[in-house]
């Protein structure tokens, strides 16, 4: 494994200290959530959550958080999908929404990108209902919708609680599902050039 190898791994107790640190910096939290920092309280419940959902079936779970470490097994972060139940946003049972938010340190060395490869790598052989994973994006998070606009698919903007975001497709296909959905196109292309002919 080289130095900056990152893993996904399941969330425990014993992560509290860095998931507090995390989540009572209102740099980071101003973007996540309902912009408000947790207390103590609320990190014990997250982490049972987590727990929790591990034994969930994959065809019923709503939530999949995972936590961001490195080979000397540093936290680096949180990232997860989850379902968003509200009436302004797509919400069939298989839209799923991204979370990502990294430790201030860990910032600007190249880990989203990284960590977003392996969720998509995770969501694609765990779960199975998955169809489509969106980033819902403040406005005022600049540096976010910046990334989603270079790497993402725009969709709309929707507001929510009186606040205007961003909606985001993000590519979650595999290279092995890109290429053979290609061929299929190709397929098609040619049996309906064939077809023309006919007419
Ligand atoms: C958003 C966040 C996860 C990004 O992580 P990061 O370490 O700061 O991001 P990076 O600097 O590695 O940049 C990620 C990618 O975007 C690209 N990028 C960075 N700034 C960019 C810009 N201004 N324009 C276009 N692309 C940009 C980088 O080149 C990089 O792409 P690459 O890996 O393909 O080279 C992190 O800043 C964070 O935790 N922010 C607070 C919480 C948050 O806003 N979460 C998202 C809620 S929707």
């Amino acid at each position: 494994m080289n130095m900056n190898e990152l893993k996904l791994d399941i969330i425990q107790k014993s992560d509290f200290n860095d998931i507090l640190e995390l989540t009572t910096n209102p740099d980071i939290m101003q973007y996540i959530g309902n912009s408000k920092i947790w207390d103590k309280e609320k990190v014990s419940k997250f982490i049972n959550y987590c727990i929790n959902d591990e034994k969930v079936k994959d065809n019923k779970r709503e939530q999949y958080y995972y936590k961001i470490i490195n080979s000397s097994d540093d936290f680096i972060g949180i990232i997860g999908f989850h379902k968003f139940f509200r009436k302004e946003l797509p919400q069939t049972n298989n839209d799923f929404f991204l979370t990502i938010y990294l430790n201030p340190k860990q910032q600007n060395k190249g880990y989203f990108s990284e960590s977003m490869k392996l969720l998509i790598k995770k969501m694609n052989k765990e779960q199975p209902r998955k169809d489509k994973l969106y980033s819902l994006v403040r406005q005022s998070n600049e540096k976010m919708n910046l990334i989603s606009k270079a790497k993402y698919k725009f969709i709309k903007k929707i507001k929510l609680n009186n606040e205007l975001l961003n909606l985001y497709l993000i590519n979650t296909r595999n290279k092995k599902q890109t290429k053979k959905s290609t061929k299929k196109t190709k397929k098609l292309t040619k049996k309906l050039t064939k077809k023309k002919h006919f007419f």
